[in-house]
């Protein structure tokens, strides 16, 4: 293009109410395991779904992505045997009493969500030199993660529930689905209608892990900063409470 000037345009915020649309999809997003209909995804909702994740954006615009459609049950059931083996060695992982906690946990709807997804990064999609990737090479890796987090996102406005799967031994997911060596199965993804959704992270309920308090994890200046009061810190509260409250305005 000779003059790409040419194509900026305006980006102001949205109206309200798309504002607070896209707010909505954040808040109400949730890991999806053991809710799923069986009834299928029309091509067009998945086709949507995918178009929003390939809009991520990505170092050096390398794209590095590619999905793999799983919907026959004869490739789930393959990729459940690798998640059982590596779900039984996960479990012997943790110290006495949490390894009785974890087994009790649904930790994916790999069977009954009639959707699967397997999201890849190919490092070699643009050549060995990437801009953008030259001194940290898990730049494509993130950048496929950005696209996981855009379909998650388009799903959840679309009434779609997804659940992200990550209990593998990577090389035998790859056997599974015969991905070539060099590429990385980067997120393994359950998709399907739900018939319901919990309003808070299911790890939360079932007393695994809390949410923590934003302040605690948001720094100033460096990492050792020592400012613990200021305005910011006052108004994440307030919106820590909102959100808690369900009536955050955007
Ligand atoms: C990289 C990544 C891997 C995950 N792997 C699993 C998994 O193997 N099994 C599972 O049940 N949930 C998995 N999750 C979902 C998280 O447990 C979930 O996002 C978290 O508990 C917060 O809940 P929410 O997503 O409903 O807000 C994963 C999430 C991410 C981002």
């Amino acid at each position: 293009m000779d003059n790409p000037d040419a194509e900026l345009a305006q980006a102001g915020p949205f109206d309200r109410a798309d504002r607070n649309a896209v707010y909505r999809a954040i808040f109400t997003r949730r890991d999806v395991r053991g809710q799923f209909r069986p009834d299928p995804v029309p091509d067009d909702v998945l086709s949507r779904v995918l178009t929003a994740a390939h809009h991520a954006p990505s170092v050096g615009f390398m794209q590095p992505w590619s999905f793999i459609v799983l919907r026959g049950a004869e490739a789930r059931a393959r990729v459940h045997a690798v998640f059982a083996k590596a779900n039984a060695e996960a479990a012997a992982m943790f110290p006495a009493g949490a390894d009785s906690q974890y087994r009790a946990l649904k930790l994916e709807g790999i069977r009954e969500a009639p959707v699967n997804l397997c999201i890849t990064c190919d490092p070699d999609r643009a050549g060995p030199v990437v801009l953008g990737r030259t001194h940290d090479k898990a730049m494509d890796a993130y950048s496929t993660v950005c696209a996981v987090q855009n379909l998650w996102l388009a799903a959840r406005a679309e009434g779609l529930g997804v659940g992200w799967v990550s209990i593998f031994n990577r090389d035998e997911l790859r056997e599974a689905l015969g991905i070539p060596a060099h590429v990385i199965p980067v997120a393994y993804l359950c998709l399907g209608w739900t018939s319901g959704v919990y309003r808070k992270p299911e790890l939360e309920l079932k007393g695994w892990r809390k949410r923590l308090p934003l302040g605690d994890v948001v720094r100033f200046e460096m990492w050792a900063g020592e400012e613990r009061e200021n305005p910011l810190l006052e108004q994440l509260r307030r919106d820590a409470q909102a959100v808690e409250a369900g009536d955050f305005v955007g």
